[in-house]
């Protein structure tokens, strides 16, 4: 893809593109659908330098989308889709906001397309974001193991985190987000393992860690072993990148053919992220 308005730079093999040379609080049509192929091309861009306060952040998001519903996180007064992804300085919990290998709400019946991230406070050093391809991930896979998981079902639950057992409602302190777990966190949904992404048409792997519980019709204990190679295989060094951030740094991703992991190395420094995402289709 040739690009006229913006600039592209790709920061690793597998996916991520680092953009340059626009205003994203001045945006025309033309750079916009720029913006939109590059997204889809490169599933990770980040952007240096673009102070963007809440309302052009929610602007910049409704250009992708509608909102996205964002459960059992408080949005911000004011602005009920924003949330503060927050870690203070005397913080030293091992649990961050994002600390594992996930995609944004897997478990909803129609997962968010993009989420944007937007940097507040930044450590100065750690609290990289790394990501990973799922469409390498898939493409990389045998054909014996494509055949096998193409039209299966694995379930999708937030039970782990924001269910009535899991790691929020056990000990409430281990972050000062206002995070709400509750019976809604436990129920489960199915979703294909290989899905079809809407706009590209190409075929990802969809599971992840924190979300992915079982596949549809085993139990847990049956579905580890192909949920942890799957896991393993897909967050390998070569599908990833990595977002080195800086103040005023803006990070968007595609959910529906990435996973992220919010790297929690930089106990006594603080960081704060506001966040948004566009609402997505139910995975197919
Ligand atoms: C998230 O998982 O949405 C947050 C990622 C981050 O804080 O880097």
């Amino acid at each position: 893809m040739t690009y006229e308005t913006i600039e592209v730079h790709p920061i690793a093999g597998a996916l991520g593109a680092e953009i340059s040379g626009l205003d994203l609080t001045t945006l025309g049509n033309q750079s916009f659908s720029e913006l939109h192929q590059a997204f889809l091309d490169h599933r990770v861009l980040y952007f240096k330098d673009q102070p963007l306060d809440d309302e052009q952040l929610e602007e910049l998001t409704m250009r992708f989308g509608p909102f996205g519903d964002t459960p059992f996180v408080e949005g911000m007064p004011g602005h009920p889709n924003i949330i503060e992804v927050r870690k203070d300085a005397d913080e030293t919990s091992t649990h961050n906001f994002g600390g594992r290998w996930h995609s944004d709400f897997s478990f909803q019946e129609a997962p968010p397309s993009a989420t944007f991230l937007s940097a507040r406070v930044t450590p100065e050093a750690g609290g990289d974001t790394m990501f990973a391809d799922m469409y390498g991930a898939y493409d990389a896979l045998s054909d014996g193991m494509k055949e096998l998981l193409t039209g299966r079902n694995a379930m999708h639950s937030g039970q782990r985190s924001y269910g009535t057992k899991g790691r929020f409602a056990k000990d409430p302190n281990i972050t000062r987000m206002a995070i709400r777990p509750s019976e809604e966190g436990d129920v489960e949904t199915p979703h294909p393992i290989v899905r079809t992404h809407p706009e590209t048409g190409r075929k990802a792997l969809f599971i992840n860690q924190v979300y992915t519980v079982r596949l549809e019709d085993m139990t847990e204990a049956e579905s580890k072993p192909i949920l942890d190679f799957l896991n393993a295989h897909s967050t390998r060094p070569e599908f990833t990148c990595r977002i080195r951030w800086n103040e005023n740094g803006l990070a968007i991703w595609d959910n529906r053919c990435t996973q992220h992991y919010a790297i929690n190395d930089y106990h006594g420094h603080a960081r704060l992220m506001h966040r948004t995402t566009c609402a997505g289709d139910r995975p197919v």
